[in-house]
C-alpha cells in the first residue's frame, strides 16, 4: 500500500472536490493519501518515499492557481534532484482555452525536469464535457491504483 501526497490547486473549489473524491478512493484502497492545500514543497520533498499526485485546475491565461504558485516557483527556482520521486497529474480546464489544462501541463514539466518519474498519462479533465469533474478522476484513479499496486 502506498503513501501518496495530493497536491491540490483550485480557486473555484473544482479541483479541491476532485481532490477529495480521489483522496477517498485511495484511502478505500488501503492507501495512505493526504491532501496538501496549499502545498509546500519542503513537506513533500521530506517524504521522497510518497508517490505525489498534482491535482490543479488552470486560471487566467494558462496559469497555475494561486494557491499552488508558492510550490511551482519552488520548484521552478530550486530544481531539487527528484529522480526517486514518482507523480501522477489530474488536470482540470477547458478546452475553450488555447491555453487547455496549462496548469496541470506546467506542473507536469517542471516535475520532470527535476527528474521526476510520471506514473501513467496525465489525466486532461475538460469541465465542458464532464459536468462531474469527479467521475472522470474516478475512472482514471482505478487504472492509475494498479500502476501503483
Ligand atoms: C477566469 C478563468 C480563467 C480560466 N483559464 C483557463 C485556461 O487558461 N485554461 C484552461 O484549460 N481552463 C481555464 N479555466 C477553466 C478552469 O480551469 C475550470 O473551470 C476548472 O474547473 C476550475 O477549477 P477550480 O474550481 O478548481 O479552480 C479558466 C476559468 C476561469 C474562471
Amino acid at each position: 500500500m502506498a503513501k501518496l501526497n495530493l497536491v491540490v490547486g483550485s480557486m473555484l473549489g473544482a479541483a479541491e472536490y476532485v481532490a477529495d473524491h480521489v483522496a477517498s478512493l485511495l484511502e478505500q484502497a488501503g492507501h495512505q493519501p493526504k491532501i496538501h492545500n496549499p502545498a509546500s514543497l519542503a513537506e513533500v520533498l521530506a517524504e521522497p518515499d510518497a508517490i505525489l499526485l498534482v491535482i490543479t485546475s488552470t486560471h487566467g491565461a494558462g496559469d497555475i492557481p494561486d494557491n499552488l504558485l508558492p510550490f511551482a516557483k519552488d520548484l521552478a527556482d530550486q530544481q531539487p534532484d527528484l529522480n526517486a520521486l514518482k507523480y501522477g497529474v489530474i488536470a482540470l480546464g477547458d478546452s475553450s482555452y488555447d491555453t487547455f489544462c496549462q496548469g496541470g501541463r506546467t506542473l507536469d514539466r517542471l516535475l520532470a525536469e527535476c527528474g521526476a518519474s510520471r506514473i501513467g498519462d496525465r489525466l486532461d479533465i475538460d469541465v465542458t464535457q464532464h459536468e462531474i469533474p469527479e467521475d472522470a478522476a474516478e475512472a482514471w484513479i482505478h487504472d492509475w491504483m494498479a500502476l501503483i499496486a
